[in-house]
């Protein structure tokens, strides 16, 4: 057996010699260290031997294996080193067909979300409103609380909540998945005096089921505008421009009474549908007007909380749901295609 090792290694170091380009030294390599090699068979065989000859051979052969690597590595090196070195040999190793066809680069593009966030930032950026920033993850005292909606008062069934309360030695805090981007307002207003003129893209979470046009996460765009002469009527002007703007010139708006705490009074906002012109058609649901913002002037509650005095100052935010602009805007007629990741859908924007 130790022979037939010793036989096998000559031959290979011989064989090895004469060896002369890559594809040679791959064909060397497999006859000798190959699977089907003399040399693995050995180390195969080796647990059918009795102890003292299996310990020999074991030993020689798996020397034997090291030393035919180690051989084999130092020819590659030396292959590679003389074909870089003479010229015919680099023009087989650089060879370029600069005839071949280039690989197409696929564009990459931003989601769909993305677009109409930026869009409608873009729009309220022009008359005149700062773009801001918050947390996702917020306390109960900002969503809730200083937006005139206490522990236990029933609006906060409008907002189907994740809780992620924190503990400390203190007890626990109540902490959330902000369920609206309105507890930016008060961020807002804490950290700046009047005049206030903000919008805040942001993301937000409700605990509910999902369907055609519910999302447990979904961007909402805030907007806040807090000066000395500030009335119904600058929430009107604002809005109206805004709606004309995304949705083309010839929209026309209505505002009617809605409920929101932080808000005296609340209102919402519909275009004329533009699918139908107001005729009633599946869009509008038959009643040719579209809801698609809510809005309202800032509760004088909210303005105090924040040490701003309601005799001096009043104020207009809104609330607007990017997906639901993107879905009216494209025709997009479930919400859940926006987060499902499903490329056929987002290649198409
Ligand atoms: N935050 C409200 C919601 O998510 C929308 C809103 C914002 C209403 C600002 C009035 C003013 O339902």
């Amino acid at each position: 057996m130790l022979q037939n090792l010793d036989r096998t290694k000559s031959t290979a170091i011989e064989e090895l010699n004469s060896v002369s380009d890559l594809k040679a030294l791959e064909d060397w390599r497999v006859r000798h260290l190959g699977k089907k090699s003399a040399l693995t068979t050995i180390l195969r065989g080796l647990a059918k031997l009795p102890l003292d000859e299996r310990k020999a051979v074991g030993a020689r052969a798996n020397e034997t294996r090291a030393l035919l690597e180690s051989l084999q590595g130092e020819k590659k090196e030396a292959l590679r080193q003389r074909a870089y070195l003479d010229l015919e040999g680099r023009l087989t190793v650089e060879k370029l067909d600069v005839t071949l066809p280039g690989r197409p680069v696929s564009l990459g593009r931003h989601h769909p979300t993305t677009q109409m966030l930026r869009e409608i930032c873009g729009i309220f950026a022009a008359l005149g409103f700062q773009v801001v920033e918050g947390p996702d993850v917020e306390w109960d005292y900002y969503n809730f609380e200083a937006l005139n909606i206490p522990a236990d008062h029933p609006a906060r069934d409008m907002w189907a909540t994740f809780w992620v309360d924190y503990e400390t030695e203190d007890g626990r805090h109540p902490m959330l998945l902000r369920t609206h981007t309105s507890p930016m307002q008060i961020r807002v207003m804490e950290k700046t005096r009047p005049p206030v003129r903000v919008v805040v893209p942001g993301m937000c979470y409700r605990y509910e089921a999902t369907d055609a046009t519910h999302e447990s996460m979904f961007y909402q765009i805030e907007g806040l505008a807090v000066d000395e002469t500030i009335t119904l009527a600058d929430l009107k002007g604002t809005l109206f421009a805004f709606a004309k703007r995304l949705f083309g010139e010839e929209r026309r708006v209505r505002f009617r009474c809605d409920y929101f705490p932080f808000v005296e009074p609340g209102v919402e906002m519909a275009i004329d549908c533009f699918a139908c012109g107001g005729a009633g058609c599946r869009l509008c649901s038959g009643t040719g007007w579209i809801e698609i913002l809510g809005a309202g002037m800032v509760h004088p509650d909210v303005l105090r909380r924040v040490d701003y005095d309601p005799d001096v100052y009043t104020g207009f935010a809104f609330g607007i749901g990017v997906e639901r602009m993107a879905m009216l805007r494209y025709g997009i007629e479930d919400i859940r295609l926006f987060y499902s990741n499903d490329l056929r859908f987002l290649r198409q924007f």
